[in-house]
């Protein structure tokens, strides 16, 4: 990594830089791309089907399976004690068994799974168990686990600066309020699905659709034990993760293992969709308290709030995700005095788990609330509120965030400022406030949000990556990486890395399926960073093979090694031009090694937890939006009329696919914060377990009018690859626009005086219930 060219120019020619097509988007269309569902079964397999309890809290007295292992086609049932170590928790805390024996945590937890001829035989056999139960007091919300002073399942944080009580108590005006931001099933189009095929001695091939083959590998490892060299993870593509598919696939591939060693057959499991949503966790969802002081501007002078989640019944990643809600309570605002708590609440529900944004959102929403709060108690635009909040350019005394990092890149006022002209944001404020003083029912509602993002894993020690880069005989190349598949066209990306370090056609690099048996010990494909981490560990492979081929030809030519230059799919050594196939083909001949291992690890980063000091980011990504919506203020219903966004994404590497990622998170942040609302009834049963119930937007629901556009004059100031930036989860925030934009039309019928208690997700009947509690008011 010394050798690092850490000066990765800003402009290169080549595949790089431009729009291509995702490596599979033609097989998605035409259905012909395999997910692991899709596989040629090796012979003999069997199918798995978990057995769920339905009690939220309970102690499980007595569980008869009797009827369910004489059910035909059913092979055999596992419970607990067929685990050799029960137990999948990714935060090593042990509270999270692959099959509880005793004590049940939530409604549909897995307490056996049985084995089956087929996969409909082994799922209508669970339900013939009989289990029976002694019930324990259940708490299921944030509020009935502030009220009875509850558990936590990790630690919680503080984030500090300066004196916020001071601040506070000094400021010309103050206010206090709270806000609900709702949970989200991440409605991945492929479940989650694994099959374990059993090998030599202790050896076990997983095949798994997850964002993390290493901890798979290390979960499968640790249920069998056996050492991590015995386990070998492949994942070619996921039909979607969004966050899910980080830790909620150990439980999965566990019992795909466990039933494959005792049966010596290979197992599948695949999981129902109305499993899926009961057994996996989703975003966490928040009570948010907070107390602003401010001035007659509209400036901040202090904050105080607290963060509190519902984490379900287990640790999982909600440490790191209540950690990441206070990492964007500021969104791209310079708070003087603040004081932000999370509060990791410990529920009897499904343990939550990282989603888009990975608790970041639910931040940004915060931020994005105060700022609205202000403006009404001002009487002022929001967006006035807004810029007056901004953190300032370099230089300025206003770039410290709440854990002590400067922000370096601010590009946020240029953005706004851009977004806001392009999009005539002021005079059609001023059309509506003018429409709604007219219209009876219909009224009309516009916001401009911003998001800042920062990049990188908030636990330094992910923030690594490696790759493997073989160039055959023939001149093709075979690329690997630690990286996933999941949609994002992370594949596309570095395989244009490679082919533009090379200078050959892209179609010339083979992008292979991503196993640990190549690249060990990689971090989940997350916080965005899939290009940062697997595009400069790739660059860095290639790079290695390149010096070689350069000296080689220096030496084998007489020339120096300057005078080589790798041109489009040819090679030119002095005045010689050489076909790129020829030449790889010499070079094999004088036995110089064609292939490489490449290793990143993002520079400059470090995170004291203890003192909530550090510079957890490496950098920060900008967007912005503006929505317009029409609000029916005697249904609640809603649309939205039209979305403008400009994002940044510094120097894209592939405009296409990154325009295709904003859209994309957009479009699912705009169903969290408006349609998909959660419900768990009072016995802790999720009634939300299938799209009949659970409404993710559809086709109609997107704007009337929707204009995504990328910052090209954005470029990222560090040495990222090709000084990109990420993009994969910040747009997810972009449409907090449309929930203040709805919240403006529901504030018209008050005429503007209040800023309606909006929580999300602003459902129709939130909406309607918002605007009643306004006109009584
Ligand atoms: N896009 C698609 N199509 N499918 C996905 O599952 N996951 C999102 C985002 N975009 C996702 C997606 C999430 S949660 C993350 S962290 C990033 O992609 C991960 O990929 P990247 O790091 O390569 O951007
Ligand atoms: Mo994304 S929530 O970091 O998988």
């Amino acid at each position: 990594m010394n050798k690092m060219d850490t000066s990765f120019p800003a402009v290169i020619n080549g595949p790089l830089h431009a729009d291509r097509r995702h490596d599979s988007a033609h097989k998605h269309v035409a259905g012909s791309a395999d997910y692991i569902d899709d596989m040629p079964e090796p012979a003999g397999m069997l199918h798995a089907a978990i057995g769920m309890t339905d009690r939220a809290h309970a102690i499980i007295t007595s569980m008869d399976l009797s009827a369910v292992e004489s059910a035909p086609g059913v092979v055999t049932v596992l419970t607990a004690k067929d685990f050799p170590v029960n137990d999948v928790s990714s935060a090593h805390k042990h509270d999270e068994p692959v099959l509880t024996e005793k004590l049940v945590e939530f409604h549909g937890q897995p307490a056996f799974v049985v084995i089956g001829e087929t996969r409909a035989a082994a799922r209508q056999a669970a339900r013939r168990a009989r289990i029976e139960y002694e019930d324990l007091p259940a708490i299921l919300s944030v509020a009935e686990a502030k009220a009875a002073v509850g558990t936590l399942v990790t630690e919680p944080l503080t984030l500090r600066r300066g004196d916020a009580d001071a601040a506070l108590a000094s400021a010309p005006k103050r206010l206090q309020g709270q806000m609900e931001i709702g949970g989200q099933e991440h409605f991945y189009l492929e479940g989650h699905i694994s099959i374990a095929i059993p090998g030599e001695d202790d050896e076990m091939t997983i095949w798994a659709s997850t964002q993390h083959p290493s901890e798979i590998q290390h979960m499968v490892a640790h249920v069998l034990e056996v050492p991590s060299n015995a386990v070998t993870v492949f994942v070619r593509r996921m039909g979607g993760g969004f966050g899910g598919k980080e830790t909620q696939g150990n439980q999965f591939a566990a019992i795909a293992a466990v039933a494959a060693r005792k049966l010596k057959r290979a197992i599948k499991i695949r999981l129902d969709r109305d499993e899926d949503m009961t057994a996996t966790g989703k975003r966490h969802d928040f009570v948010i308290d907070y107390d602003l002081g401010f001035d007659e501007e509209g400036r901040i002078h202090g904050v105080k709030a607290e963060f509190a989640a519902r984490c379900g019944f287990s640790a999982d990643l909600s440490g790191p995700v209540t950690d990441r809600a206070l990492f964007h309570v500021d969104n791209a605002y310079f708070y003087p005095h603040v004081e932000v708590k999370s509060l990791p609440l410990k529920t009897n529900t499904v343990s939550n788990t990282a989603f888009r944004g990975f608790g970041g959102p639910q931040g940004c929403v915060g931020a994005e609330r105060f700022m609205e709060e202000i403006a009404y108690a001002l009487g002022k635009d929001p967006l006035d509120v807004r810029m007056a909040n901004f953190y300032g350019e370099p230089g300025s005394d206003r770039v410290l965030t709440p854990y002590h990092q400067t922000v370096e890149d601010n590009v946020m006022p240029r953005l706004v400022a851009e977004l806001a002209e392009k999009t005539d944001y002021r005079k059609r404020r001023e059309e509506i406030i003018a429409f709604n003083k007219s219209s009876r029912v219909i009224r009309k509602g516009i916001a401009l949000t911003p998001v800042k993002f920062g990049i990188s894993f908030t636990m330094t020690a992910f923030n690594q990556a490696g790759a493997l880069v073989h160039v055959y005989q023939d001149g093709s190349i075979h690329l690997n990486h630690g990286g996933t598949e999941m949609g994002q066209g992370l594949y596309t990306k570095v395989a244009q890395v490679i082919a533009d370090c090379f200078q050959v056609d892209l179609d010339r690099v083979k992008i292979t399926a991503t196993t640990t048996g190549k690249v060990p010990n990689t971090s989940a494909t997350a916080a965005s960073s899939g290009t940062d981490l697997n595009g400069m560990a790739a660059y860095d492979a290639a790079r290695q093979i390149k010096e070689r081929l350069v000296a080689f030809a220096a030496e084998k030519w007489k020339v120096s090694e300057s005078d080589v230059e790798f041109l489009p799919n040819r090679v030119r050594v002095g005045t010689d031009i050489i076909p790129f196939p020829d030449f790889i083909n010499q070079a094999y001949f004088a036995r110089i090694q064609l292939s490489a291992a490449g290793f990143y690890k993002t520079p400059e980063i470090h995170w004291n937890r203890a003192t909530g000091q550090g510079r957890p980011f490496y950098y920060f990504s900008y967007g912005a939006s503006v929505s317009e919506v029409s609000v029916d203020t005697l249904t609640g219903e809603y649309i939205v009329n039209r979305a403008d966004v400009l994002h940044d994404v510094g120097h894209s590497l592939n405009p296409a696919l990154d325009k295709g990622q904003v859209e994309g998170g957009f479009i699912q942040g705009m169903g969290w914060l408006t349609t998909e609302e959660l419900w768990w009834d009072g016995k802790g049963r999720l009634r939300t377990h299938a799209p009949s119930t659970y409404k993710i937007p559809l086709a109609s629901d997107k704007p009337e009018i929707f204009n995504v556009e990328l910052a090209e004059w954005s470029v990222n100031k560090l040495p990222t690859i090709g000084r990109s930036k990420a993009v994969g989860e910040p747009p997810l925030v972009l449409p907090i626009s449309v929930v203040e934009a709805i919240s403006m039309a529901v504030a018209s019928v008050a005429d503007y005086r209040e800023c309606p208690r909006l929580d999300t997700p602003t459902t129709p009947e939130r909406v309607l219930m918002a605007i009643e509690r306004l006109k009584t008011a």
